[in-house]
């Protein structure tokens, strides 16, 4: 869906109108891919508007930069903030959050280094990304015939913008034959993740995901996953899958931001089970967006209030930490 193209947007401190959140053309991050990112999502719930794993998202957002030698202008509390500001200037109820660290406008070069790092974050209303039936119905997918970086090439561990080249290399191929996704096998050819979600497989009662060794994004929704799923009694192994138990598992199912959780209901033209949102997979849904809407108590603290959340600046936060 097209941006409305309006609304403010967070750069390095300030609020500007969208029209006006604009780079240069010579800023490294264009010619090299050099920025790391965040997608997070706020959730319209019955005790305000709520931001899903803040913190973690924010946390994630400095060890992708960490990785890549980016020192963060702003702290974590500062980005928090950031984000928290954005989303009360804009006015959302709900609505997805984009924070974006980049290397900027200075010099050209593969050497990042003498470029600055600029920070920006932008809102928006984003619905279900694969489809509002997906959530029940299920998606057909494919197997890639690209697979996820090796170990040591593009540090899967980094949310960067760089990954996302073989991201769109999956979700093209797929979209080229008629599937909504593909499923990306690691180097070893074993099951990795989607272009932009991680995977799980249910099988005789238990649940598998690959480990963070199988080149995945350390998925924060992966994360809840496993604690819901383990709070209502399952097994969660985190281990190499082989490519055929998606072919013969009972459930297969995405899990992401983007995605939340969405049943698979066929791989490479397979049918998944009986081809419909299994149990375990229903029951893991019900929870987790049970939490996130207010039927269950977030035990887990995942959800901050932007209303509690919201406060004056401090000087230091008004400039930057190094800026
Ligand atoms: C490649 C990739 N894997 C997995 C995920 C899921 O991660 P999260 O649950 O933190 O959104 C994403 C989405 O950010 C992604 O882009």
């Amino acid at each position: 869906m097209a941006f409305a193209g309006t609304g403010k947007i967070w750069m390095n401190g300030k609020l500007v109108d969208w029209k006006d959140a604009t780079i240069h053309v010579a800023s490294h991050v264009i010619h090299y891919g050099s920025g790391v990112f965040e997608g997070a999502r706020v959730y319209d719930t019955p005790k305000g508007s709520a931001i899903l794993r803040l913190d973690a998202h924010v946390k994630r957002l400095l060890a992708s930069a960490r990785i890549y030698r980016m020192d963060s202008p702003y702290t974590q509390e500062q980005l928090e903030q950031a984000v928290v500001e954005t989303i009360l200037a804009n006015g959302f109820k709900a609505c997805y959050v984009r924070p974006l660290m980049y290397r900027g406008y200075n010099a050209l070069g593969v050497n990042p280094l003498p470029c600055p790092v600029d920070v920006a974050v932008m809102v928006w209303e984003w619905g279900a990304y694969l489809g509002a039936e997906a959530l029940e119905k299920g998606v057909d997918v494919c197997v890639s015939s690209w697979n996820r970086m090796a170990p040591n090439t593009f540090p899967s561990l980094s949310k960067t913008s760089g990954n996302y080249a073989n991201a769109a290399l999956i979700r093209m191929e797929a979209e080229a034959n008629g599937y909504s996704e593909g499923i990306a096998l690691d180097t070893f050819g074993f099951i990795s993740e989607g272009s932009g979600e991680n995977i799980f497989v249910v099988r005789n009662g238990e649940i598998y995901t690959p480990p963070l060794s199988a080149s995945i994004l350390p998925g924060i929704t992966r994360d809840m996953v496993i604690e819901v799923a383990r709070d209502l009694g399952y097994r969660v192994s985190q281990e190499n899958i082989p490519r055929e138990m998606l072919y013969i598992a009972d459930e297969v199912f995405f899990v992401g931001t983007a995605v939340e959780i969405t049943p698979i209901r066929s791989v490479d033209k397979i049918t998944v089970g009986n081809g419909r949102r299994g149990p375990v997979t229903e029951a893991i849904q019900t929870r987790f967006l049970g939490t996130i809407k207010g039927d269950f108590p977030d035990t887990h603290g995942w959800l901050t209030y932007v209303k509690d959340a919201s406060r004056a600046p401090e000087p230091a936060a008004a400039g930057a930490k190094s800026r």
